[in-house]
């Protein structure tokens, strides 16, 4: 097999990298794709950089094992916490979200001094990630962060538009409601999910920056740069979790298909479901 012929590998905390997916896939039909989510160990948003490091590790080298071309961290968390050790680690090519979020943002407020908001996790949220990369793509953006870690249950659960998801946005984005940023990054895999509840919360106004789509662009970019597509075209129409893509999860298969129904309107044609112990891999029966 050519290296242009390996997939994609993605990988993120748990379900909700399938939004990176759906994006990648879209743009992209003529690659493949293999997806780790480590479900047992879900969430990264509220652990510590040490761990989150580990984490992302271990599902990067599975990945690396598996043969991939290039490397996609579709957890923002993780992106923004283990970037520069994931690259040491694996020694291949690597893209997170955080900076095609940040530079994504910048670009659609078209002003030269910019405001600009970004709802994350705690942790991505104490990094600082996006903040520095907003400021790196315009150094006169004002930033305002807010954590709103509830949003992860509430998109899992499909309360997309339910009563108690408004008010928790409410309460959340009050502040944010009256910055009235320009642009605002979901900066987390799940706030995609929730998008029309926080678009109806900040007020019209403001432009939503889904960080996975900003990302699935620039991957887009740097697979014709390196010179990297598939030449080979996928015979008859790709569907969104057909038997060309492979999902793995560290643990509850039968949730993560139910999610991904809920996320994506399908689930994966091939899951397995595995433990990582220090980049070994043992296969643990469907549950
Ligand atoms: N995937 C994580 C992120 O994008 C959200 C879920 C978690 O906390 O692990 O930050």
């Amino acid at each position: 097999m050519t290296q242009n012929s390996l997939p994609i590998g993605i990988f993120d905390s748990g379900v909700g990298g399938l939004t990176v997916y759906r994006a990648l896939h879209d743009r992209l039909p003529n690659e493949r794709f293999v997806y780790i989510g480590d479900t047992a160990r879900v969430p990264y948003g509220t652990k510590s950089l040490a761990t989150v490091e580990r984490y992302a590790i271990e599902n990067s080298l599975f990945l690396k094992r598996k043969g991939i071309k290039l490397l996609v961290v579709a957890c923002n968390t993780a992106s923004a916490l283990a970037l520069p050790r994931i690259r040491e680690a694996t020694g291949i090519d690597v893209v997170g979200v955080i900076g095609p979020g940040g530079r994504k943002a910048i670009e659609i407020t078209k002003c030269e001094n910019p405001k600009v908001g970004v709802i994350a996790t705690e942790a991505t949220v104490s990094s600082q990630a996006y903040a520095v990369a907003i400021n790196r793509a315009c150094e006169n953006a004002v930033i305002m962060q807010t954590a709103c870690p509830l949003f992860v249950p509430l998109a899992e659960e499909g309360w997309t538009h339910e009563a108690e998801t408004y008010s928790i946005a409410a309460k959340y984005l009050e502040e944010m409601r009256e910055f009235q940023p320009n642009a605002l990054v979901l900066g987390c895999t799940h706030y995609p999910i929730l998008r029309e509840v926080i678009q109806e919360t900040v007020g019209p106004d403001v432009k939503l920056v889904d960080s996975g789509e900003a990302t699935a662009d620039e991957v887009v970019e740097l697979l014709k740069k390196r010179g990297l597509e598939n030449p080979h075209e996928v015979a008859g129409d790709r569907e969104l979790c057909d038997d060309l893509d492979h999902f793995y999860v560290t643990d509850a298969a039968e949730r993560f298909a139910r999610v991904a129904e809920r996320f994506l309107g399908a689930s994966p044609a091939r899951l397995k479901a595995l433990e990582l112990y220090s980049g070994d891999e043992w296969q643990k029966p469907d549950r």
